[in-house]
């Protein structure tokens, strides 16, 4: 039978190797912080109540994870023992089994933690550890079992003799403990070791001291078990994330040309069958639909992208682009460019807080922010919406089937009727009416025979 699942997330910790002036568990990947990676798959497997321990940085770690969890603070961070127990009073109460899992581990899956709750469970353990098989031991907690295979202790290894440090069983640093024996064997942990601090390792000893069934579970896969001490492990988890997340999409139908160059944040969601070419970067809350291209080294960060669309080599923040529409390369889509279906932006466009009505075409060269622009409107080569007079910001309105010739600078706010011509190199700075033809540029006067003039100068 499934226990009551509780959960107590470490993160009051400094991380002086990351040589950082924030929180270590705050540093993010793949769009979320390492913490808030922790905090995704403990939620995920049906804990009830999960308190996350904070002390340095408390209000940023509070802030990044509202909503996900409870808080108990510890002020000064005396190790992980001490860490544990300054949920006492919100969790003191509690039937169940708890989980105890550090901030600085990101990598374990929802499946694993849940694998381990079972194996807990099942086994009526009162205190179970996470193992697992490392070909490099490096600094992790060594598994200490005697000869018929218990676990009987976990040592630093810092505290370890020779012949322990070659143990290859290291702790993950993930527990599950009766949640009653708990808070009693916390106030029996000393700091009586190398480092002077109360360690939760030495539970597994305490409790096999009295006589409780503990347990160890070995996981197969080490890699999910990787501990953040420093940049290095950063960038090694990153990429294991990127692995997975892209593994994920090509499983769903998604065609990713080069898993290892192209990196997908966690959130992001991608239809069947669209085409992500190499060097692409899909960030935050972004939505990609089905059918889709999205051409190397584009970058896409909280956006919503429809089906059907093509976007080359460009950037688009916060932009919504609707089905068929055709980017780049080299366009630049800011916030509140909303593309309405069929549109086509070619290179060297930027648009920002602008509506695109469908089928219009924006092919090279020009700016457009703060408009309205309507349906079926050609915008030519070069065109600028001057919409900012030094302090602030003015809006214009393009009515559908209108042709804005090359050049044309139109100094908001104005508005152009609809099936209206706008000269090339004009400078637009009234109202244009419904149907009309506005030229605003200086008339052209040709001199004869001036070359020689020019040339004896
Ligand atoms: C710990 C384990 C080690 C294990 C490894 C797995 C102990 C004594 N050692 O070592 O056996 O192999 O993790 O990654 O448990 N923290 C607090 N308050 C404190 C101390 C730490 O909240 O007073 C938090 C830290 O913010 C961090 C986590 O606990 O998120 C782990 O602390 P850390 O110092 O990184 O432990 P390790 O030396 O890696
Ligand atoms: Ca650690």
């Amino acid at each position: 039978m499934m226990s009551r699942r509780l959960a107590v997330i470490l993160a009051a910790g400094k991380g002086t190797r990351m040589k950082s002036d924030k929180n270590k568990v705050l540093h993010e990947f793949n769009g979320v912080s390492m913490v808030g990676h922790v905090l995704r798959a403990v939620n995920a497997c049906n804990v009830e109540r999960a308190v996350t321990i904070i002390g340095n940085d408390a209000e940023s770690v509070k802030n990044n994870l509202k909503g996900q969890c409870e808080f108990a603070m510890q002020e000064e961070q005396l190790g992980t023992g001490h860490a544990v127990k300054q949920a006492r009073d919100l969790l003191l109460n509690e039937e169940g089994n708890t989980l105890i899992i550090f901030g600085d581990t990101p990598l374990f899956t929802e499946d694993t933690l849940n694998k381990l709750f079972q194996f807990h469970e099942q086994e009526n353990s009162k205190g179970t550890v996470l193992t697992a098989i490392a070909s490099d031991p490096g600094d992790y907690g060594r598994i200490v079992r005697d000869d018929s295979g218990n676990v009987v202790k976990i040592v630093e290894v810092k505290d370890a003799d020779p012949e322990e440090i070659k143990i290859r069983e290291i702790n993950t640093g993930i527990f599950i403990f009766d949640n009653k024996l708990l808070f009693e064997a916390l106030e029996k942990v000393t700091n009586d070791n190398a480092q002077g601090e109360y360690y939760i390792t030495d539970l597994i000893s305490i409790l096999r001291k009295e006589g409780h069934a503990v347990k160890g579970f070995i996981m197969d896969n080490f890699d999910e078990a990787i501990g953040v001490n420093d940049r290095i492990r950063l960038a090694q988890v990153s990429q294991l994330m990127t692995q997975r997340i892209n593994r994920q999409h090509m499983m769903n139908g998604v065609t990713i040309v080069n898993p290892d160059t192209t990196y997908i944040e966690a959130d992001v969601s991608i239809g069947q069958d669209t085409i992500i070419e190499p060097g692409v970067v899909l960030k935050g809350q972004t939505r990609i639909g089905k059918g889709c291209f999205i051409g190397a080294y584009t970058e896409i960060a909280d956006s919503e992208i429809a089906d059907n669309v093509a976007i080359k080599h460009s950037m688009l923040e916060s932009a919504k682009v609707a089905s068929g529409v055709n980017i780049g390369p080299y366009a630049h889509l800011r916030p509140g460019a909303e593309i309405h279906a069929d549109v086509h932006i070619g290179n060297f466009v930027e648009i920002k807080k602008s509506i695109i009505g469908p089928q219009s075409k924006i092919g090279h060269l020009s700016y457009v922010g703060d408009a309205i622009i309507g349906q079926n409107v050609n915008i030519g080569c070069d065109t600028t919406f001057a919409n900012f007079d030094g302090k602030y910001k003015h809006k214009s309105v393009v009515g559908d089937n209108t042709f804005i010739g090359s050049g044309t600078i139109i100094v908001s706010p104005v508005n152009i009727g609809e099936k209206s011509v706008i000269a090339a190199g004009s400078t637009i700075t009234k109202d244009v009416d419904v149907e009309s033809l506005a030229i605003a540029r200086a008339q052209q006067v040709n001199k004869d025979r001036f070359w020689n003039k020019f040339n004896n100068k």
